[in-house]
């Protein structure tokens, strides 16, 4: 475990000031303690980031580097990864405030796992030969797109990096990322990571900053080809606006509504659980999150009265505490916002069943108790705009039309799940509802294989499988061959 928190804008394999000499402060959501001053990256930094990253396109090393050492590269990484779990993991915690369990045991070695699904994707991307008429041979070569900007949110700050940083340099590209102003370190310490694994200078640049300073001057910039983004709906329309400029590629993965469909015909103990989960994980600072959930009127008292009884069971506490379930949210603003839409569901006439306070531990710390609103319509302010915290909003409904209508019925399209034992009933469900993933009888389920992304406000484009990485991180080009006699 390195003794010393990286703090240092990462640019061509070296540690870097900012060129302002300025720095931010990122502090522990736990303890509202001071972790690190950090370089403060912007439009100057971003240009020597980009600078770096054009460089190593154009050189041989990385450009005409053989694909298998580039799969053998990206193995590498995540063997380092996998070798720093721990010091990633506590790293992750202390930034964000989410718990150990969840930053060392899922999000680390999720994150090993996709460097290793992307290495094996590295030396299998290829053209195909095509019968056109004539004398002549037609193929195509998928080439990298260039240097991508990777823009990601605080939520899952190594793993959303992941996501964008492994397929792209999978497929040959450089990276400038810019993780989130509230939760820089992890990314800082996967650019060092890359350099140690043999990626050359300028593969993978990290520019911590702020949005409005280094996350616009990267979207803005000439030098870069392709922006992919995770984060608010709100700035995801001002990154494909301004990318639009320099005719940038751009993907965008943005907020969610997610409803949570619960049949009476469900095994409720079951979907209690899974409903749980898809809001109380995380803290709920889950784009992906079950915010809504929608119970079938003949079970909805008991459903109701049991999800209280286990959203009480959401303890909080240090988010090392292994037996910890509900971590700290990310940062004060953001506690603000949480607790303004627990204010807005008791104004709306929603009933508070449980939670909805602020908390604290050992006297300290951005805690918000797990929160369950019943009686919730779903024109209700809690029940149409995302939260981001441990809120959940439980709406009845009446037969499978209802429940799809209600389900649809928001400017999200980001996941939803649903919970019968009616397997038909469940694919019929799952055809109608706008949604780019669906769980049945099941909640928060990805792997680096199965594509994730949005329909409607939560975005376009796809991180994840191969399919996804191709579509964002190459471009194809046709070559026509005359083929003489
Ligand atoms: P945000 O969208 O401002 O931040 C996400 C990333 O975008 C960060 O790296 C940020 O520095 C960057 N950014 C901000 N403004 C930018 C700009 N003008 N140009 C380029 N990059 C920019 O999200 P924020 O304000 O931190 O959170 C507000 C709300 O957004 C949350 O409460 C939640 O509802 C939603 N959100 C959704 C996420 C998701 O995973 N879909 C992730 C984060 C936030
Ligand atoms: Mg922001």
């Amino acid at each position: 475990m390195s003794t010393e928190i990286s703090t240092c804008i990462w640019i061509h394999n070296e540690a870097h000031d900012a060129a302002s000499g300025d720095t931010f402060d990122t502090t522990n959501p736990a303890t509202g303690d001071l972790i690190a001053p950090v370089a403060r990256g912007a439009a100057a930094d971003i240009d020597r980031a980009v600078d770096s990253a054009r460089q190593a396109m154009a050189s041989p090393a990385w450009r005409h580097m053989n694909p298998h050492k580039r799969a053998s590269l990206l193995w590498r990484l995540a063997d380092l990864i996998k070798e720093n779990a721990d010091e990633l993991g506590a790293l992750e915690t202390q930034d964000n405030g989410k718990t150990f369990f969840e930053s060392r045991k899922v999000d680390v070695n999720s994150v090993v796992a996709n460097f290793r699904y992307f290495a094996g994707m590295a030396d299998k991307i290829q053209g195909e030969t095509i019968p056109v008429p004539g004398p002549f041979l037609n193929y195509t070569l998928r080439e990298p797109v260039g240097v991508v900007g990777a823009i990601v949110p605080w939520n899952y700050p190594l793993s959303l990096a992941a996501w964008k940083v492994a397929p792209a340099l999978a497929c040959g590209n450089a990276v400038v990322l810019k993780p989130a102003e509230q939760t820089p370190l992890t990314a800082i310490r996967l650019g060092e990571l890359a350099a140690e694994a043999g990626f050359p200078p300028g593969v993978l640049n990290v520019v911590p900053g702020f949005g409005d300073e280094a996350g616009a001057a990267l979207v803005a910039h000439p030098g870069v080809d392709a922006i992919s983004f995770t984060g608010s709906t709100e700035v995801g329309k001002i990154v494909a606006r301004t990318a639009a400029d320099t005719l940038k590629k751009v993907s965008l993965e943005l907020g969610g509504k997610s409803p949570n469909i619960i049949f009476a015909d469900a095994d409720v103990r079951a979907a209690v659980r899974g409903a749980g989960t898809g809001i109380f994980y995380g803290k709920g600072e889950v784009c992906a999150a079950g915010s809504r959930i929608l119970v079938e009127r003949a079970i909805y008292d008991d459903f109701v009265e049991q999800f209280a009884a286990r959203a009480e069971k959401t303890t909080i506490g240090d988010p090392m505490d292994g037996t910890t379930r509900l971590g700290a949210i990310v940062s004060e603003a953001q506690l603000e916002r949480v607790l303004g839409y627990v204010e807005a569901g008791k104004n709306d006439g929603a009933r508070l069943v449980t939670g909805g306070e602020r908390a604290f531990v050992d006297g300290k710390g951005n805690f918000v108790t797990a929160t369950v609103f019943a009686d919730v319509s779903n024109e209700m302010t809690i029940a149409r705009e995302e939260i981001f915290g441990p809120v959940a909003a439980i709406i009845p409904f009446e037969g499978v039309d209802e429940a799809i209508s209600i389900a649809n019925a928001t400017e999200y399209g980001l996941a939803a799940g649903v919970w019968t034992r009616d397997a038909g009933k469940a694919l019929r469900v799952a055809r109608d509802l706008q949604a780019g993933t669906v769980w049945v009888n099941t909640y928060n389920q990805y792997d680096s294989g199965s594509p994730f992304g949005g329909y409607k406000a939560s975005g376009y484009g796809r991180d994840l499988g191969v399919q996804a990485a191709l579509d964002k991180y190459t471009q194809v080009k046709s070559v026509w061959v005359a083929v003489d006699g």
